[in-house]
């Protein structure tokens, strides 16, 4: 019999050989650079967590907590899952575990960009209850992006 059990834990710059390796597999272009990742890591500001199953790390996710008005807002930065672990509910465990935490530390609204042709993202975030607030033409260079946002309130 094969046991599966999924975690999800804080993320460590312990694991940033893992999480780029991660990250360059899921996404071919604008890749976040291991420098990039090692200081969104150690952030004082981000709340970074990964997905294990059984030990092996398979996912991540790294938000940033900033003001914004009266008020702290979330903004995610990435989510990766690795491909062979996808359609398996891993990223909205991701999603599910940040928000929370967001919430605990008093954020009242999580936003995020993404690239229009991302359908799978694009998904995945509206079923969570992320709306479409803004087109933002040419944000990816050659591609343009859309700005989603949830109340968390
Ligand atoms: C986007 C991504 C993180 C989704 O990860 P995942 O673990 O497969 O997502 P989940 O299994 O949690 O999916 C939850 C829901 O999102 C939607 N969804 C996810 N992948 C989808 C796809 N390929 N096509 C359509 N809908 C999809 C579905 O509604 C899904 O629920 P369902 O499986 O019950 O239908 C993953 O495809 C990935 O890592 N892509 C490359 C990196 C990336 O683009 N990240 C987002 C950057 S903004």
């Amino acid at each position: 019999m094969c046991n599966t059990t999924l975690t999800i834990e804080d993320a460590s710059i312990r694991q940033l050989d893992r999480l780029y390796e991660i990250e360059t597999e899921c996404f071919k272009k604008e890749t976040f650079t291991k420098h990039q990742i090692a200081h969104l890591l150690t952030d004082y500001n981000s709340v970074s967590l990964i997905a294990k199953l059984n030990s092996e790390i398979i996912g991540f996710i790294i938000g940033m907590i900033y003001p914004e008005k009266n008020a702290l807002a979330g903004h995610i930065l990435t989510v990766d899952v690795l491909p062979a672990h996808r359609r398996k509910g891993i990223a909205k465990e991701l999603l599910i575990e940040i928000e929370r935490i967001f919430k605990e530390k008093g954020v009242k609204s999580s936003h995020l960009e993404v690239r229009e042709d991302n359908v799978a993202a694009i998904r995945l975030y509206q079923k969570l209850g992320y709306q479409k607030v803004a087109k933002l033409k040419g944000y990816y260079g050659n591609a343009h992006g859309i700005y989603l946002k949830k109340d968390l309130a």
